[in-house]
């Protein structure tokens, strides 16, 4: 079936529109998934999320793009789920200002657009789904301040140094964790001693906190924008023999990543960045059926530390 599916969406045979009542190829929904990689273990979960809520509905099939984390590949995947006139996409986008207008251009067609996870600019889509990148930022700075200002450094009158790791800052989760930790910092007696953008990779995350230990020789806790880039950061902290001294926070959570992590004693907390996948197809099923969705959906975030993992978390205010 998903071999016709691809068929249809390839040579575009079998293009009879069945009316706004019904799928527009034939028997099933067609869904176009853009993924902008599969480099993250996030990323593989998401898109695992969206296949898993899928199977529970015959009636609709999905076919995944993967972008390879090149935008320009990520536009001209979601210019061929246009012209194939797919039922509906589902765009997670690598960043924001690029990937606007073609998924601009696809609601114009009357393909509607769910946005997941990264936001692109403007209003022109049909739904966005993601959690709360600035609560989950200002969440990880409070966490930092309460931890830091117990130490001695802070206790005698000085400041803790703190390494911040972002995610690529041209997309809105980047930006977002920035601001809500920087937030929760005013005032603190803390400072940023370092930061650089990783762009949510751990190679590269793990170079940059080389760059940082060699010219820091305080370093009290790291912030990465994700899990991978806080591991890589703790590898490089080991790798000099200061991962000891040294508090790591991280964010996405996943139970096969920053959880075993939290664990294993690496990171002091992970903060979680659900996926949406599931929600995204329950949306999808509402859209096929005519009901009206939400312009936004703000999906919920909790933080797994050593003290409450094996109770599930603990949910963000
Ligand atoms: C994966 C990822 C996650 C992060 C999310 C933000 O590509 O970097 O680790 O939470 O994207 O969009």
């Amino acid at each position: 079936m998903l071999k016709r599916t691809l068929l249809i969406l390839l040579t575009g045979a079998a293009a009879v529109s069945a009316g706004a009542a019904g799928p527009k190829h034939g028997a099933k929904w067609i869904i176009g998934m853009s993924q902008c990689n599969l480099g993250e273990p996030w990323r593989v979960q998401m898109n695992a999320d969206v296949r898993k809520a899928a199977e529970a509905h015959p009636e609709i099939a999905v076919v995944f793009k993967d972008a390879q984390n090149d935008t320009l590949t990520q536009r001209a995947q979601i210019e061929e789920f246009i012209n194939a006139d797919v039922d509906l996409l589902i765009v997670s986008p690598k960043e924001a200002a690029p990937l606007t207008p073609p998924i601009a251009e696809a609601c114009q067609r009357g393909i509607p657009v769910i946005v997941l996870d990264r936001r692109v600019l403007g209003d022109a889509f049909t739904e966005f789904i993601g959690a709360d990148n600035r609560r989950i930022g200002r969440a990880a700075g409070e966490w930092a301040v309460r931890r830091l200002v117990e130490l001695p450094v802070v206790k005698a009158g000085g400041k803790a140094h703190i390494v911040e790791l972002k995610g690529l800052m041209t997309s809105t989760p980047g930006q977002d964790r920035d601001a809500g930790f920087r937030e929760a910092l005013k005032g603190q007696p803390v400072a940023i001693v370092f930061e650089a953008d990783m762009k949510w990779l751990e190679p590269a995350a793990r170079q940059e906190m080389e760059s940082a230990l060699a010219v820091n020789p305080q370093i009290d806790l790291v912030y990465a924008h994700n899990d991978p880039g806080a591991h890589g950061a703790y590898l490089a902290a080991q790798a000099a023999g200061r991962e000891k001294g040294i508090i790591f926070l991280g964010i996405d959570g996943l139970p096969q990543e920053g959880q075993i992590y939290v664990r294993q004693g690496l990171l002091e907390a992970s903060f979680e960045y659900p996926t949406g996948g599931r929600e995204a197809i329950e949306s999808a099923m509402k859209i096929f059926h005519g009901e009206a969705v939400p312009k936004e959906v703000t999906l919920r975030s909790r933080v797994f530390t050593r003290d409450n993992i094996n109770q599930g978390g603990k949910w963000l205010p």
